[in-house]
């Protein structure tokens, strides 16, 4: 049986595991998917212990190993060179093979699944760091009108926004700023808060998707409601489009997404209600 794995420090409660065995079942495709915590900063120590025991056809890579993953990599994609970051290993023989499948998953959840059209559309990421960078090089392909990337540090902001060749600026530069797509790409949510950007922001905001996820609305999905905006999504739909995509680089099937994440958000809705 072919074995799969997703990497990550902490990682006991990803959802991947069920995701992808949910997956698996649509094709019939018999497949182990397993955690493995790795220590910070062990990385290549991990690589070398999982690939001697258990020789993975394949592995997810999460938080905080994305960059370190882009870097174990034999040969990467050009989606992830652009970010710096891989998300998907492919292991091919002796050869490790890298992808990101993060800012195709967005795409996809926010074209298909709410309906959004990228197409002309002004798009501000929140987050100069992997998350928000790696939001803005996929965003590229799809046509917007303006991708303007705003940071709580501000040189972060403007770094990523040269290097990528977005408009770039803090929080308080958006003061003057209408958007119609608002993606908070922040680790603020780890800390309880939202980013603290200004109420107007969301004046003329169709879309407001949080990248981080849970079972009550986030505090950024709370302030982009109240502030104006006229849907608000978490990152569940991400974190599920994404997946599929890395089950399509090792499987060649692409899976249906739809009664996965209806499953997930049910039981979601359902611990709420407990
Ligand atoms: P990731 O790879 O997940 O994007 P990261 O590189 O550590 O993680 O970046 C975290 C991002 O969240 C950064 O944009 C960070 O802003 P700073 O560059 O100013 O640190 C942002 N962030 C974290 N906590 C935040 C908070 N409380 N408010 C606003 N932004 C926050």
């Amino acid at each position: 049986m072919d074995k799969y794995f997703v990497i990550g420090h902490p990682v006991k409660h990803s959802l991947s595991p069920e995701i992808h065995k949910m997956f698996a079942a649509q094709f019939d495709i018999e497949m182990s998917y397993e955690t493995r915590d790795f220590e910070p900063g062990g990385f290549i120590e991990g690589m070398a212990v999982l690939r001697r025991e258990d020789s993975p056809k394949g592995a997810n890579v999460t938080h905080p190993f994305k960059m370190d993953a882009y870097q174990y990599c034999d040969e990467v994609t050009p989606r992830a060179r652009k970010c710096e970051a891989a998300n998907t290993l492919i292991f091919d023989g002796n050869r490790v093979l890298g992808d990101t499948t993060d800012g195709k998953g967005f795409v996809n959840d926010v074209t298909q699944r709410c309906g959004a059209s990228l197409t002309g559309a002004r798009v501000l990421i929140l987050g100069a760091g992997g998350a928000g960078r790696g939001l803005a090089a996929a965003l590229q392909e799809e046509g917007c009108a303006r991708i303007y990337i705003a940071n709580r540090t501000p040189e972060r902001a403007h770094s990523a926004g040269a290097a990528l060749g977005c408009a770039s600026g803090s929080f308080v530069d958006l003061i003057s700023e209408k958007f119609d797509i608002i993606v908070n790409a922040t680790s603020a949510a780890f800390s309880g808060a939202a980013p603290a950007v200004p109420n107007c922001v969301f004046s003329e905001c169709s879309l407001a998707v949080d990248l981080t996820y849970a079972a009550l609305p986030t505090p950024f999905m709370q302030l982009a409601k109240e502030s104006g905006a006229v849907r608000v999504e978490d990152g569940l739909g991400m974190l599920v489009a994404q997946a599929a995509e890395s089950f399509a680089l090792w499987t060649g099937r692409m899976p249906d997404t739809k009664p996965v994440y209806e499953k997930l958000r049910a039981a979601f809705d359902a611990s709420v209600a407990l």
